[in-house]
């Protein structure tokens, strides 16, 4: 029963405040047992819709930031609540009918996965339960999770189970998280107290040309600056050149400067390629350096037997960063770093302010996320990448993205066949290609290339606005290309199928548009 009292607070010498409150709290945020049942089953209905559907539906509407702030509207903050069902069930709509959706079977744009189902139902439960998994005592059994998931992250891409890591946003904060802890190993140990302006050398990294924007970001950000990367060129085959890598090494010992560390590639964001990692692990061992791999996109293709040796070397990285929410189908977001001997991490995350009661004890199994990351308080992300590896299970893993890397295959080699298409590169699961019109086929004027990429470019841009496919870009030795990345488990034979006719359809429009201005 709820009833009101006025409760008067003494203290020893003076009467201090006056608290009036229902002794049984209500709160304008709380939802009761029956109601959150009533208005969560509509919303589970909602979504199950919405799965089974999402073949149906456009991928996306192509509306316009105009468009779309109109149907939201422009209300002020609300000064009073509104009931959740009513709000639960408008924003559902808002969200199925105005998203892009990266669940359609024909979403193959940068590397974004097909979300499992499963990702959806854990990150519910892990907001109702809500663990923060910064500290152990605060999150025992999610913790112990999370040290699961890491353990058998280790285990999908064959590494040893000695390596130690953390769940992240994704793929640039796993970039990073390495980036710090070989930061730590290899720059002068003072730095952590004077600051990196007082490195008695300038501090340098190495990564292909192909190496994705987050290796700028983390050079400027943390104190290296954007000039300290060495930009190693490319081969043929898209791979570093190590050579070059070996050649640039040298010069830069000799020139006073302090080598810390080299990314490895594994899966480049443009076209998939793999670099030699066993000949870059050679390389920083003979020079101490830090190995990196940036396993983001390509990694869990090591899982399938015959791409195995593709990856060798990556036994010997020093720190690897893949990326649940991209090839292993988590929603966003989950990346996840991994370090060969996680006490990198510790030295370089951790601390131990008075405020916390996180100390070890003498039970040293104990184990502080807060330490071995960038972030505090922390969420609990592992739930759905744990879920997802015992719902697929490795070899559900397995047939999953060989299927992705044949499907890929198929649109390379269907693109071969077609005489206004030209494929480019296939690898792991991407392809580029570009639609060339039957009389630029044999044309050799000199306009050709530069005809082709502006064709190709507003070919793209109308894909992306028309909703019926999604793919992104890749610039291929100066070749504007449609790229399609398949890390989609709702992919068939069929939709590739249509998406090639779809491509050339739309690319002869296009041609037939830019030849009449
Ligand atoms: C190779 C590679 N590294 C890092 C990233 C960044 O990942 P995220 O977008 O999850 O931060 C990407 C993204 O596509 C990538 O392909």
């Amino acid at each position: 029963m709820s009833w009101k009292k006025e409760v008067l607070t003494k203290c020893s010498t003076h009467q201090v405040k006056t608290f009036s409150m229902n002794s049984n709290r209500e709160t304008p945020i709380e939802i009761g047992k029956e109601e959150f049942k009533k208005i969560g089953y509509k919303l589970i209905d909602k979504i199950a819709n919405f799965i089974d559907t999402i073949d149906k539906k456009p991928v996306t509407n192509g509306e316009s930031p105009l468009q779309l702030q109109k149907i939201l509207g422009n209300s002020p903050l609300p000064e009073k609540g509104a009931p959740a069902e009513e709000i639960l069930t408008k924003t559902s709509e808002l969200l199925i009918n105005h998203s892009l959706l990266n669940g359609h079977p024909k979403f193959l744009g940068y590397i974004t996965a097909s979300a499992a189902p499963i990702g959806a139902l854990a990150d519910l439960l892990a907001a109702s339960v809500n663990p923060n998994v910064g500290a152990q005592i605060l999150s025992p059994i999610a913790t112990e999770i999370e040290k699961q998931t890491v353990k058998w992250l280790t285990e999908f891409i064959g590494v040893s189970q000695n390596y130690g890591g953390i769940l992240v946003s994704g793929g640039n904060m796993a970039n990073f998280t390495g980036f710090l802890a070989a930061r730590t190993a290899k720059a002068p140990k003072n730095i952590k107290e004077e600051g990196i302006s007082n490195a008695s050398a300038k501090l340098v990294i190495y990564c292909s040309r192909t190496t994705h924007t987050w290796v700028e970001k983390a050079a400027i950000l943390f104190g290296l600056g954007s000039k300290s990367i060495r930009w190693i060129q490319t081969d043929m085959a898209n791979k570093m050149n190590n050579e070059v890598l070996e050649k640039t090494i040298k010069e830069d010992i000799k020139n006073g400067s302090r080598p810390i560390m080299v990314i490895g590639t594994a899966g480049d964001v443009s076209t998939g390629a793999v670099d030699n990692l066993k000949e870059i692990a050679k390389i920083c061992k003979t020079y101490n350096l830090w190995f990196h791999v940036d396993g983001a996109y390509g990694i869990p293709a090591i899982v399938i037997p015959k791409y195995k040796k593709l990856f060798d070397g990556i036994k010997e990285a020093d720190s690897v960063a893949l990326d649940p929410h991209k090839w292993l189908y988590s929603p966003l977001e989950a990346g996840c770093t991994l370090v060969k001997d996680p006490q990198h991490l510790i030295d370089t995350y951790s601390t131990h302010p008075e405020y916390y009661n996180f100390s070890k004890n003498e039970e040293e199994l104990t184990q502080n996320y807060y330490e071995y990351g960038l972030q505090n308080s922390r969420g609990f992300r592992a739930l759905k990448v744990w879920l997802a590896l015992q719902q697929a299970g490795r070899s559900g893993y397995a047939k999953m993205i060989n299927d992705d890397i044949e499907l890929s295959e198929l649109l390379f080699e269907l693109a071969k066949a077609h005489p206004e298409l030209e494929a480019i590169t296939q690898n792991l699961s991407i392809t580029t290609l570009r639609y060339v019109p039957l009389d630029y086929k044999q044309n050799t004027n000199n306009n050709k290339e530069s005809y082709l990429n502006t064709l190709n470019e507003a070919l793209l841009n109308e894909l992306q606005q028309g909703g019926e496919v999604f793919l992104s870009n890749a610039i291929v030795l100066g070749k504007y290309c449609l790229r399609g990345c398949i890390v989609n488990f709702r992919t068939s034979k069929k939709d590739i199928e249509e998406i090639l006719e779809i491509i050339v359809r739309e690319g002869k429009k296009m041609h037939r548009k830019l030849q009449e201005k």
